[in-house]
């Protein structure tokens, strides 16, 4: 982008961005006849985006006066590795320093809105606070996830006049823009069974393993198709906001994918696979072959047994119907949760203004011992808890081993998940005892053709030599899926990226980033009362995570680190004094 800062006059110098005050008058050619000096000035640095909100072309010229200048800060008000919002009238952006270089784009994440002002700005991108997503400063790129869309830039200049097309005007209210996609070329008939990639499941996974194609040129055919009734949606919302109906969670809307040729199948159920015929069976008797399968089905509840069946108030939580059925049967009522996973705390925790009681059950002594380690999990969550059986056509009571009974008028269980690739098992494609499917570090599997990624699989994780992990996290959703994309269409991918994970309840969230399994210590600095604290996991004499609350942006900083290739000690977190991190991540 343009706008690097002149060395003649470094301390007098404005900077200022330039906005169009009101959109009148564009013209597609400059009044010279030449192409407009504006006309590769886009939200991103890049054309002929599409996103739900923004599917319009871009104007190519607008005259002087249409524009405004604003001036925003002197040049010495920003030191190198500074970034700093500013208000613009009709909205902010974010002006960036590094490297003497001058960089703006859109101040929110395009995720959920952290004011990336927080976040951890490195080598040329800058990390969200509350979830670790990275965007590149120069175009605005999203570079990891979470989060579908990128950042729109702006346009600066530093002393003379500079002015901003309508669109970023337009980009600067929007925050956010989705990169370009290809369309499809080829010959399409719906009724045909034959796709050239066909997805299987639209949860992160697949639908950035399909979004992924169309960004990088993919041209042919993409089918994907879902259980679900609706287009993809916001999963992890599930439990956190009950009451949010599908369309207030969406993703991404019918029109946004049939726009960039991505076809929906919406409660489609695959039932087989055939990878010698490179073919998937479906619940209806539909048959279609693909030429490059995906496989992204996710996790699905793990089930317990209990007498009666079609018992109507008991629920897993997968759906936006389950969510707001849930809200609605507890309101004012007794509710029981079975299990002490984040899921079935976090639900806990959306019930409690809403019903009468909320019992919870579960084998552990502390909540989220295994992941966090007894001190935080005590200290997040001080819940007693018990074990659970029992159940009749519409459940009234959960009976405890113990002889307790619990009043309840709808029961929620969240016991763990299992991979939901029951109907893999017959086709051949290698998956281990638990039904995790094995996949290389180009999401391939041993069959040809057939890419698998998401909660589905078990992949080569490089910090830990290469052992196979699975990691069920929304963010790893999204970089499976694009890997996955880039290994169909033949280019070198791998998963770089450090694992990041997020719970709320109770309006506090926990982020968590790296990867804890078999963690031999945990050094906690900070408030556990206070619930003020970050948590660093260590594994023989290296930091292998970090947890925190109300400790931002640590764990974005502590991911900066660790995805740069750096270890961390556990010698450098044990004194007390982390300032040396903040030097780390810059
Ligand atoms: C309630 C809840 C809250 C969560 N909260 C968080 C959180 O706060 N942070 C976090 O990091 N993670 C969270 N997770 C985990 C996160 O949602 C998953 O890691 C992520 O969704 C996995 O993405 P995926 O693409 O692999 O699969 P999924 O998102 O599970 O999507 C699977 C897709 O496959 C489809 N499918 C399944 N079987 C078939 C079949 N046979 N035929 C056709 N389609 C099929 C489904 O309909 C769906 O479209 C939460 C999960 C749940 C359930
Ligand atoms: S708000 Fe930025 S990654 Fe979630």
């Amino acid at each position: 982008m343009g706008g690097c800062f002149s060395k003649t006059k470094p301390v007098e110098v404005k900077v200022e961005l330039s906005l169009l005050e009101k959109e009148k008058e564009v013209d597609g050619l400059s009044p010279n006849g030449k192409a407009s000096p504006f006309a590769d000035c886009r939200p991103n640095g890049a054309l002929g985006h599409g996103s739900d909100e923004d599917s319009t072309a871009l104007p190519l010229y607008h005259k002087p006066r249409d524009y405004v200048e604003v001036s925003v800060c002197h040049v010495k008000d920003l030191e190198n590795g500074q970034m700093r919002e500013v208000d613009l009238g009709s909205g902010k952006a974010l002006l960036i320093k590094e490297h003497g270089e001058f960089a703006a784009m859109g101040h929110k994440c395009p995720h959920y809105g952290a004011p990336l002002v927080k976040g951890v700005l490195s080598k040329g991108h800058v990390r969200c606070p509350w979830h670790g997503a990275c965007f590149n400063i120069a175009t605005g790129d999203i570079e990891d996830f979470p989060g579908l869309d990128s950042l729109p830039t702006f346009q600066h200049r530093i002393d003379l006049r500079f002015y901003l097309i309508s669109k970023c005007l337009q980009a600067l209210q929007l925050q956010k823009r989705s990169k370009p996609m290809a369309r499809c070329s080829a010959v399409i008939n719906s009724n045909t069974g034959f796709s050239h990639v066909l997805i299987i499941g639209s949860g992160p996974a697949g639908l950035v393993c399909a979004e992924t194609l169309r960004q990088e040129g993919f041209t042919d055919r993409i089918v994907m198709c879902t259980m679900d009734r609706h287009p993809p949606y916001d999963r992890p919302k599930l439990s956190k906001s009950l009451e949010s109906t599908a369309e207030q969670l969406r993703l991404r809307s019918m029109s946004f994918l049939q726009d960039h040729d991505i076809e929906l199948l919406t409660e489609k159920e695959a039932v087989a696979i055939d990878v010698k015929t490179r073919s998937v069976t479906f619940e209806d008797g539909l048959r279609m072959e693909y030429r490059k399968l995906f496989i992204a089905t996710g996790s699905k509840p793990k089930a317990i047994t209990y007498k009666g069946k079609d018992v109507r108030n008991v629920f897993h939580l997968r759906t936006p119907e389950d969510a707001n059925s849930i809200a609605q049967l507890a309101n004012n009522k007794n509710a029981v949760i079975i299990g002490t996973s984040f899921v079935g705390m976090e639900v806990v925790a959306a019930l409690t203004d809403k019903a009468h009681s909320v019992s919870v059950i579960g084998m552990e002594t502390v909540p989220f011992k295994k992941a966090l380690g007894e001190k935080l999990g005590k200290s997040i969550m001080k819940v007693e808890t018990h074990i659970y059986t029992h159940t009749h056509i519409h459940l009234k009571e959960v009976a405890l081993k113990s002889g307790k009974v619990l009043r309840a008028d709808v029961c929620v269980i969240c016991a763990g998940s299992v991979p939901a690739t029951g109907f893999v098992k017959q086709s051949g494609i290698h998956m281990d005892s638990r039904g995790f499917i094995t996949v290389n570090k180009m999401m391939q599997t041993n069959a040809e053709g057939v890419f698998a990624g998401g909660d589905v699989v078990i992949f080569p994780f490089p910090p830990r030599n290469n052992k196979k992990v699975n990691i069920p996290h929304w963010q790893m959703a999204h970089v499976h899926g694009r890997v996955a994309a880039l290994s169909m269409m033949g280019r070198a991918a791998e998963i770089k990226t450090v694992p990041y994970f997020w719970s709320a309840m109770f309006g506090k969230t926990i982020r968590y980033a790296g990867y804890g399994e078999g963690f031999d210590d945990v050094i906690i600095q900070g408030d556990l009362d206070e619930l003020r604290f970050v948590a660093f996991y260590t594994r023989s004499e290296e930091v292998v995570a970090v947890a925190s609350m109300n400790y931002d942006p640590i764990v974005s900083r502590v991911a900066e680190v660790l995805g740069s290739g750096k270890t961390i000690k556990k010698r450098d977190v044990e004194t007390g004094d982390i300032s040396w991190l903040i030097d780390k991540g810059s």
